[in-house]
């Protein structure tokens, strides 16, 4: 005897019962279809239009929700007036999504390649979005070259081949970039899975006390689990056996209750500190050595639940950096002011203008949006009801300015010498950064932190990529890894030549 079920009617998308799940309606059993069978085009049209437009960068990624723990004591309202840095203990939800940067949507995720580290914190003052890799670096430093430079990341726009030349043709004629590939190319570029891996903030941002006052920071994510990375080799075959490990590694680790977690902390100067720094502070090329900023603990950050469902969740997971709370701001980064532009304007695009509406995206109830924006593209909101749409206005318990708001607080202006002639701050005008010996020094001091068989590791992946390329692109990277440090490109020429002798 068959079991009895007890499964729900299946519908259409307006809730009518389907009779047939299985047969189309036809004219007999041989002949054509009906353009009446309404649940047929019901279904079609909708698979028809699966697919959205995937991210233009971070395209293949994991996620997973979790908490963030405040450990400040007493001390948080000094350093940010944010309400979840505001006592110890207090848990605020977050999801993290992890991902690599130039592959497409289906690309392997051991690629060698910046990870994102993306986390959403769903505070009661509103969402903050703290949009970061797992580098602390970044390879250009003015927003203005990002798309030329994640071209040369992607596909040769003829042969739709990814492109050595391009890759180091960019790199070499823009060597500030030396620093985040001396990061890439070593065993840091293949983590292990996202467990494994640290995370950044990398821009500067500015946090704001409860009396005004102004530090700028960078955020620091590090792994309980320490940090673990493959070799070139176990990435190159993992991306052939396993391209989705780091995907499944995270999702099975919760799974199975094996919780990832981050201890976070901060690094904070105030702007007279900034102004005297070694290296301009709001350079995303550059770190802030740990012997001259301190750490700050502010907090942990546990994953503990995968998503429902990966579509609703993750895909449609909008993360930008502009999405700040008080006490959290920007800083005068030129790569940040850049993003804080771009990631809502690419969630448009990819998502719709109503994308804050999306259960994901959603603020927590206690910072539900309150204001004037109406209708769009699927509003699947109360759309402000019965409310009037404009302000000011006469009516009682209609939404009101509060004064001081995330990103309002002033810049307080910090002149550091790489900066450029004191007298042109703060004068609108294309300003570039003039590429200086201190850009060569921070690349050379990471390669002579290493011990000497992860140098080797480093100068074979280097050279080994970099051999794909034309000989005077190669010359010229040299001579910018030689401006690091004379062992170095020495290390990475040797590795060429042996390479070039393999192919
Ligand atoms: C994703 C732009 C620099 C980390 C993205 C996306 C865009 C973008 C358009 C796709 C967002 C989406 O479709 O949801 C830019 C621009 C940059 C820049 C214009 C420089 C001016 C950086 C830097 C970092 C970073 C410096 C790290 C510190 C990320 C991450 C994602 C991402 C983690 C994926 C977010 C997610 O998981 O959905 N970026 N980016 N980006 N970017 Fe950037």
């Amino acid at each position: 005897m068959s079991k009895p079920h007890n499964h729900p009617a299946l519908t259409t998308s307006t809730g009518a019962p389907v009779v047939s799940n299985q047969a189309s309606l036809t004219v007999g059993h041989d002949g054509p279809m009906l353009l009446q069978d309404m649940h047929f085009i019901d279904k079609m049209a909708h698979f028809d239009r699966e697919r959205i437009p995937e991210r233009v960068v971070h395209a293949k990624g994991a996620g997973a929700f979790g908490y963030f723990e405040c450990a400040l004591d007493g001390l948080g309202s000094s350093l940010s007036c944010a309400d979840f840095l505001s006592k110890k203990g207090k848990r605020t939800p977050v999801l993290a999504r992890f991902s690599t940067v130039g592959g497409e949507k289906g690309s392997a995720d051991t690629a060698r390649d910046p990870r994102g580290f993306a986390i959403k914190f769903y505070t009661d003052q509103g969402n903050f979005d703290m949009v970061g890799n797992n580098t602390p670096v970044f390879f250009v430093r003015d927003a203005i070259k990002f798309p030329d430079f994640i071209h040369t990341q992607k596909r040769n726009p003829q042969t739709n081949l990814k492109d050595p030349d391009a890759f180091w043709d960019f790199a070499s004629l823009v060597p500030e970039s030396l620093h985040q590939f001396t990061v890439l190319f070593s065993s840091r570029g293949t983590p292990d899975g996202f467990r494994h891996m640290h995370g950044f903030s990398s821009n500067t941002l500015s946090m704001v006390s409860t009396s005004g006052q102004i530090r700028y920071v960078k955020l620091h994510f590090i792994t309980d689990q320490g940090i673990k990375n493959l070799t070139d080799e176990e990435a190159t075959r993992l991306a052939g056996t396993d391209p989705d490990y780091a995907t499944r590694d995270l999702f099975e680790a919760i799974e199975r209750r094996d919780f990832p977690s981050w201890t976070v902390y901060v690094q904070a100067m105030t702007p007279e500190e900034c102004a005297q720094f070694e290296v301009n502070p709001f350079d995303v090329t550059k770190v802030w050595r740990h012997g001259l900023v301190s750490m700050l603990k502010i907090g942990r950050m546990v994953l503990d639940r995968n998503p429902d469902n990966f579509f609703a969740q993750i895909e449609q997971a909008a993360f930008a950096p502009a999405n700040m709370v008080p006490g959290i701001e920007p800083s005068p980064d030129r790569m940040l002011q850049g993003r804080l532009f771009s990631y809502k304007d690419t969630h448009r695009h990819r998502l719709g203008t109503n994308h804050h509406l999306i259960p994901v995206n959603a603020p927590l109830p206690a910072a539900h949006p309150a204001n004037y924006q109406r209708d769009g593209d699927m509003n699947t909101g109360p759309n402000g009801k019965s409310r009037p749409n404009y302000e000011p206005n006469s009516h009682d318990g209609t939404p009101r300015q509060v004064g001081q708001a995330a990103g309002d607080t002033p810049f307080v202006p910090v002149h550091h010498k790489d900066s450029g002639p004191k007298d042109l701050q703060f004068t609108i005008g294309r300003y570039e950064y003039k590429l200086t010996d201190t850009d060569f020094v921070q690349p050379g001091l990471l390669y002579r932190l290493l011990k000497l068989e992860e140098q080797k590791a480093l100068t074979d992946n280097l050279g080994n990529h970099l051999a794909a390329a034309k000989r005077e692109i190669q010359t010229r990277q040299l001579d910018n890894i030689r401006r690091a440090d004379e062992a170095y490109a020495q290390g990475v020429s040797k590795a060429i030549l042996l390479s070039s002798s393999k192919l």
